[in-house]
């Protein structure tokens, strides 16, 4: 019975552990360079320890380190589980993970040395670009080989949005990163001005829409039904979820230039685009969140569905305040401000951040035979300080960000402008130090997590009876 529904779950089990690793390492450094916004001195004058360095690092391993491995992790068990059969080509599974984790190692070294293409979320340079789409072909091919031989007819709507990222995700990170190298680590790109800006932010974009977005709805899709116990609300309304979200999201990411040397008409397209993009969204986090409909109760004492269940409010919060921050007047108060920071981290944190923390959290006891976490009490002590970390980083950073806009737009009679921007950077200290104590919240989380994740696979099983077969046959 074990040998036949045996999956291929060791790679699952390195990815899982590492995104907490990497959850720590990044949520680190955010913190780090949080604090650095309140005491500039902390940079100690050391060039790679300095803001301008340590930001990309940040972005870089919370999205591609923590989000990255979150999502290999439950890609590849979800597929197993959905098609029936073992991952196809292990060996080559095997290899995406220690590639993958090499990519990341080379970014860790090669960001606080300054070696940067100096393009958002795409700093990385030229070989460290190769390694990875070679890394991301593979793991294309272990995928999708595995969707090949599956033994259910029906591929299930999880693996379509796992799938739509991973092709996304590869078109994405080849058309952008199309440089000319002139040395091991200095390219250029083979774009120049307004062309480069727009091939840039239909990447940036699509970097939020794919991966922070798609992979992630795949993840909603298969565990808030399995841990609610409930099949998804509406199959139907899932499948048209699926393909009006990849057909808006293309076009949106002129919404990153307004007022900038594109030109006019491609911004409009932009902002009708991320307006349009509320209806599938929205459509998705009610999809998700119904799904509970009849287990309501549950919320109640299960952890682990708080994490998912919140997760959603925070999609539905962030995919609402997007298309309003698109408007192009309301992006004129917006732009340049720490509004723009306060909405990426009620996505990043809310979203992105609690629907992997509550996944890892159903997926680590069955990974390693365990009927549950360690602690059950840990992870409801998670949720409430993360959550609180959360309403302190986004509620700080809305007010602070309007409160800019505000200032720098302010006009005396005489024309005359009435803040100086230092006047503006004062009254916003006290809410970086708001900022400050949310990320600490959320960071402590994550020690939590981390200690918990410890105590699951080194503690001698407490209730006897191993899972691992019952959780093997979970399709
Ligand atoms: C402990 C948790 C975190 C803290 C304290 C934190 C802190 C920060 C800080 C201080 C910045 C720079 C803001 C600025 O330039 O003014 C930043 C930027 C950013 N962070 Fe985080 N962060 C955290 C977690 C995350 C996570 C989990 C993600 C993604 C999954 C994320 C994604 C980003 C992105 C995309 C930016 C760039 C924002 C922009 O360009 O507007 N962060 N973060
Ligand atoms: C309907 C969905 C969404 C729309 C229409 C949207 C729209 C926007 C807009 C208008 C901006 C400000 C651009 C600027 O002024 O520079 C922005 C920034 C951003 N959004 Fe969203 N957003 C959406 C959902 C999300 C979600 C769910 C996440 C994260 C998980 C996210 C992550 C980001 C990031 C990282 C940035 C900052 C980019 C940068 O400047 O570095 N967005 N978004």
């Amino acid at each position: 019975m074990e040998q036949t529904l045996a999956y291929n779950d060791k790679v699952i089990r390195q990815f899982t552990v590492m995104t907490v690793v990497w959850g720590i390492v990044g949520m680190l450094v955010g913190v780090y360079i949080a604090a650095q916004l309140y005491w500039p001195a902390l940079n100690f004058d050391i060039p790679w320890l300095t803001f301008s360095r340590l930001r990309p690092l940040h972005t870089n391993a919370v999205i591609f380190a923590f989000g990255g491995c979150g999502l290999i992790a439950t890609s590849l068990y979800v597929v197993q589980r959905t098609s029936g059969v073992p991952l196809f080509a292990p060996r080559l599974a095997s290899f995406v993970f220690w590639g993958y984790q090499a990519v990341i190692v080379l970014a860790v070294i090669t960001l606080p040395l300054g070696i940067t293409q100096s393009k958002e979320y795409a700093e990385l340079e030229w070989p460290i670009d190769i390694l990875l789409a070679i890394v991301w072909v593979c793991y294309a091919i272990v995928f999708f080989g595995t969707i090949a031989k599956r033994k259910v007819k029906h591929i299930y709507v999880a693996n379509w949005f796992y799938g739509a990222f991973i092709i996304a995700i590869a078109l994405l990170h080849i058309v952008n990163n199309l440089a000319i190298p002139v040395s091991w680590t200095k390219s250029y790109p083979i774009y120049a001005g307004a062309v480069d800006a727009m091939v840039q932010w239909w990447y940036g974009h699509n970097a939020v829409g794919f991966f922070l977005t798609a992979g992630f709805l795949g993840m909603m899709y298969y565990f808030v039904p399995k841990q609610a116990a409930r099949p998804v609300y509406s199959y139907r309304l899932s499948i048209v979820h699926f393909w009006a979200l990849i057909s808006i999201y293309m076009w949106a990411g002129p919404h990153h230039l307004h007022y900038t040397a594109l030109p006019e008409w491609a911004q409009s397209v932009g902002m009708v685009f991320s307006l349009v993009l509320l209806a599938p969204s929205w459509g998705g986090m009610i999809n998700g969140i119904m799904t509970l409909s009849g287990a309501w109760h549950k919320l109640r004492t299960d952890p682990i569905l708080k994490f998912l269940i919140v997760s959603l409010s925070f999609y539905g919060m962030s995919t609402f305040e997007g298309p309003l921050m698109s408007i192009k007047t309301v992006n004129a108060l917006s732009h340049y401000t720490d509004w723009t920071v306060g909405h990426v981290h009620a996505g990043a944190l809310g979203w992105v951040g609690f629907i992997t923390i509550g996944s890892l959290y159903y997926l680590i006891p069955r990974l390693f035979g365990r009927t549950s976490m360690y602690s059950t009490r840990l992870v409801e002590v998670h949720f409430w300080i993360a959550t609180i970390g959360i309403v302190l980083y986004i509620a700080s950073m809305w007010i602070a960000g309007v409160m800019q806009g505000l200032m720098w737009r302010a006009f005396n009679d005489d024309g005359t402008l009435t803040y100086s921007f230092v006047e503006a950077l004062k009254a916003t200290y006290p809410y970086y130090a708001v900022r400050l104590l949310g990320g600490v919240l959320y960071l402590s989380g994550m020690l939590i997590m981390a200690y918990n994740t410890w105590k699951t696979i080194f503690l001698p099983q407490r209730e006897s009876e191993p899972v691992r077969a019952a959780a093997q046959q979970t399709a």
